[in-house]
This record gives C-alpha cells, sequence and structure tokens, in this order.
C-alpha cells in the first residue's frame, strides 16, 4: 500500500488534473505537490482541492538536491509520480539549457533522493516517470509508436526527455529502483498554458486575433483528453509492472489545420458568431524548425495488460474543453495578464 505520494509539476496542465483526481479519489493517501511554479504553475489550477487534508503543496524546484531529499524525509515519501518538466517544444528551441536542467538534472535529483531514502529496502516503493511520445522522433505517412520504438528525438525538449527516460531505466537496471514509465501523446483540456495549439487558438479567436499556423498545417498529432491521460497514470501507478514502459495515446490523430477548423467551427458556434466568421484570421508563418511531421501511438499493451482505454470521443471533448474556456475567460486573462501569478503569494505568503 503506497500512502504518501509525491508528485512533482503538479500545478502544472496535467500535473493538476492527476492531483484532483488522486485527492478525491483515495482519501488515504497522503498527495504531496512539489512544484516551483514557473510560468507554467499554476496554484489557481487546484483551488478544488487546496483545503483537503489529504493534500500538501511545496514549493520546491526539483533540481535543489539536498530539498528534494528533505522533503522525501518529511513526508516519508513512498512513491513518486514525476510529471515536473519544462513542456513547450518552441521554448526549448530558443533556450535549451533550461530544459537540461530541469527535465535532465531535475530528474536525476529526484531519482537519487529516492534512491538515497528508501536505501536498499524498495517494499511498496514506485518511481512513476511520465514522458512523452516525442521521444521516438516522427513518424512518415503511416506506422505507429510502440514501446519498442527506439528513441529518436529531435527538439532539445524531446532530448531532454529522453534522456530523462534513459536515466530512469539506468537507475532500475543499476540499483533496482523500482521504475515504471509512461508515453503520451499531445493532451487537450481544461488548464492548458494558452502557449500551446489548442488554448492559445481559442484565446485569439475569442480576441480576434491571427491564429499562426506552422508551415502549411499539415503535421499530425494525436491528441488525447487531459482527463483520460490522468486515468491512465492512476491505473499504471497501481497495476503497472515494474520495470516496464506503457504508451498512452488517443488513437485519435489530426492533421494541425483539420483540427484548427474544427477549433474555430466550434469557438464561433458557442459564442454566437457566424458560422466561418474566424476563419480569416488563419495566418501560416514560418515551420517551427525540426518540425515532426507525424506522432501515432499505439497503445494497445496499456489496454490489453491493463484495461484502460480512452473514456471520450474527441468531438465531445473538444466542446467540452472549448466550452470551459469560453466560460473560464477570467482564467485566461490572469495567464495573459500575468495576474496568475500574485495567487501564490496571496494564499501562501511572500516567499
Ligand atoms: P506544464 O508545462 O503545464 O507543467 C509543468 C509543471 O512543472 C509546472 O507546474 C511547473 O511549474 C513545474 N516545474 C517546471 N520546472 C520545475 C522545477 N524545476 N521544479 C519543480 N517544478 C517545476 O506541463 P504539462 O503539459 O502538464 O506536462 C507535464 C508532464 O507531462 C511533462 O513531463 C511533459 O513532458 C509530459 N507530457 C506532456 C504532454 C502534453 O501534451 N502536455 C504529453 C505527454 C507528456
Ligand atoms: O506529443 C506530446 C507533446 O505534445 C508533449 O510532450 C509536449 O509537452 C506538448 O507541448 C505537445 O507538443 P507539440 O509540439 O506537439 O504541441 P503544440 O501545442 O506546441 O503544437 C501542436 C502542433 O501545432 C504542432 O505540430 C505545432 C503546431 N502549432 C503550434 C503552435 C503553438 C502551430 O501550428 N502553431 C502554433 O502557434
Amino acid at each position: 500500500m503506497k500512502k504518501n505520494i509525491l508528485i512533482t509539476g503538479g500545478a502544472g496542465f496535467i500535473g493538476s488534473h492527476l492531483v484532483r483526481l488522486l485527492v478525491h479519489k483515495y482519501p488515504t493517501y497522503h498527495i504531496v505537490n512539489m512544484d516551483v511554479l514557473t510560468y507554467a504553475g499554476n496554484l489557481e489550477n487546484l483551488k478544488e482541492i487546496e483545503a483537503k487534508e489529504n493534500y500538501t503543496f511545496v514549493k520546491v524546484d526539483i533540481c535543489d538536491f539536498e530539498t528534494v531529499k528533505q522533503t522525501f524525509i518529511t513526508y516519508k515519501i513512498d512513491a513518486v509520480i514525476h510529471l515536473a518538466a519544462e513542456s513547450h517544444v518552441d521554448r526549448s528551441i530558443k533556450d535549451p539549457f533550461s530544459f537540461a536542467q530541469t527535465n535532465v538534472m531535475g530528474t536525476l535529483s529526484l531519482l537519487q533522493a529516492a534512491k538515497e531514502t528508501w536505501g536498499s529496502d524498495f517494499t511498496n516503493k514506485l518511481f512513476y516517470h511520465v514522458s512523452t511520445d516525442e521521444v521516438y522522433g516522427s513518424l512518415g505517412e503511416d506506422g505507429l509508436f510502440t514501446e519498442d520504438t527506439a528513441y529518436d528525438p529531435h527538439s532539445p525538449y524531446a532530448a531532454s526527455k529522453a534522456s530523462s527516460d534513459h536515466f530512469v531505466r539506468a537507475f532500475h537496471d543499476t540499483y533496482q529502483l523500482p521504475v515504471v514509465v509512461s508515453n503520451c501523446s499531445n493532451n487537450y483540456g481544461s488548464y492548458q498554458f494558452p502557449e500551446k495549439l489548442i488554448p492559445l487558438f481559442i484565446n485569439n479567436i475569442i480576441h480576434n486575433k491571427p491564429l499562426p499556423v506552422y508551415g502549411k498545417g499539415e503535421n499530425v498529432r494525436d491528441w488525447l483528453f487531459v482527463n483520460d491521460h490522468a486515468r491512465a497514470i492512476d491505473v499504471i501507478f497501481h497495476k503497472g509492472k515494474i520495470g516496464e514502459t506503457y504508451n498512452i495515446g488517443g488513437f485519435n490523430e489530426w492533421k494541425n489545420i483539420d483540427l484548427i477548423n474544427v477549433i474555430i467551427k466550434t469557438v464561433d458556434r458557442l459564442l454566437g458568431r457566424e458560422a466561418g466568421t474566424s476563419q480569416k484570421l488563419i495566418t501560416y508563418i514560418t515551420d517551427r524548425a525540426g518540425h515532426d511531421f507525424r506522432y501515432a501511438i499505439d497503445s494497445s499493451k496499456l489496454k490489453e495488460e491493463l484495461g484502460w482505454e480512452p473514456s471520450l470521443q474527441f468531438e465531445a471533448g473538444i466542446e467540452k474543453t472549448v466550452a470551459w474556456y469560453l466560460e473560464n475567460q477570467e482564467w485566461l486573462h490572469n495567464i495573459t495578464s500575468g495576474d496568475y501569478r500574485a495567487y501564490y503569494d496571496k494564499m501562501y505568503g511572500v516567499d
């Protein structure tokens, strides 16, 4: 029975969905959310559970090894679900150093803290590393990434995540640290920072701003509703086999331009605008450097071995997502204005 669970990056997009799920579903677990609150960390995402007795927030940089180790000791951490990362590909192209620092050194710091505090008795211990399909590189028109696909990362973000995956597996092979890794495709849903395609475009359509489409808009991504990713993590955390890797995906491929047209249609309709009003905002711009053409995940191992599959059809998921951003324009405004940064000070006092 794993009781004290450290979730890193719990104030981010996927992390906040996971924290909410686990805090509600497992009242006997103590969920410790470790997040340093970079630009992508927003405690407003966790308002709903911040006062729960089985939840604690600690503002800690995962790269600060001594404080990370002390946190393991203070909260008697049994298991880690590690999501904290620099996660935006475009930022990694501009500043690769911070990606190597957080994603590689931060992961190493957590692994070493787990190893040192858990000693040689790994009974009921688990280090769960949350990774991405981008480590596998880019597909052509056909084929799917499986757990056996060779690593071939292209962006500095993907290279840093690939490196962190290797460190996790190295700690298993060298020190027998009990680890499990999952590699997931593109997530969408509420609370995603509006620099990623879907929330950025919804926000821009609301404000009649240009929609910057990279290249010809022909790149393909495999979209999964974020709550389904959180459910998959829950299943793998409880039932996954030590040392194994599980791919998570939606079997839901979309060419960017087709997806963008669905977003435009949905936002215009829900805002009561005439169909096609925002079509004129589409602006083709220079392609992303090293832009991977296509990602698509084969998640049949997860379905066959652990019984997980996506719960939501894309049409329903995108409708829910657009509706959420339209109903939560204050949340979007707080982010784009920078006001969300005041939330930590207000709730926890100035550090
Ligand atoms: P995000 O950028 O929304 O959130 C990242 C969180 O990590 C933020 O709260 C941030 O404050 C925190 N963080 C960053 N650096 C930190 C540090 N040094 N110490 C402590 N906290 C730090 O990211 P996301 O989209 O929620 O992704 C979460 C994880 O899932 C990442 O590891 C990412 O690689 C992986 N992933 C994301 C997707 C996706 O589509 N978003 C898909 C597959 C895998
Ligand atoms: O595949 C999983 C990955 O998905 C995660 O590991 C990453 O953390 C996450 O950010 C996401 O990466 P992508 O680069 O695929 O997501 P992004 O939303 O940045 O872009 C999606 C596609 O849309 C991609 O082909 C680039 C394109 N795009 C993106 C933006 C932000 C545009 O055409 N215009 C844009 O302004």
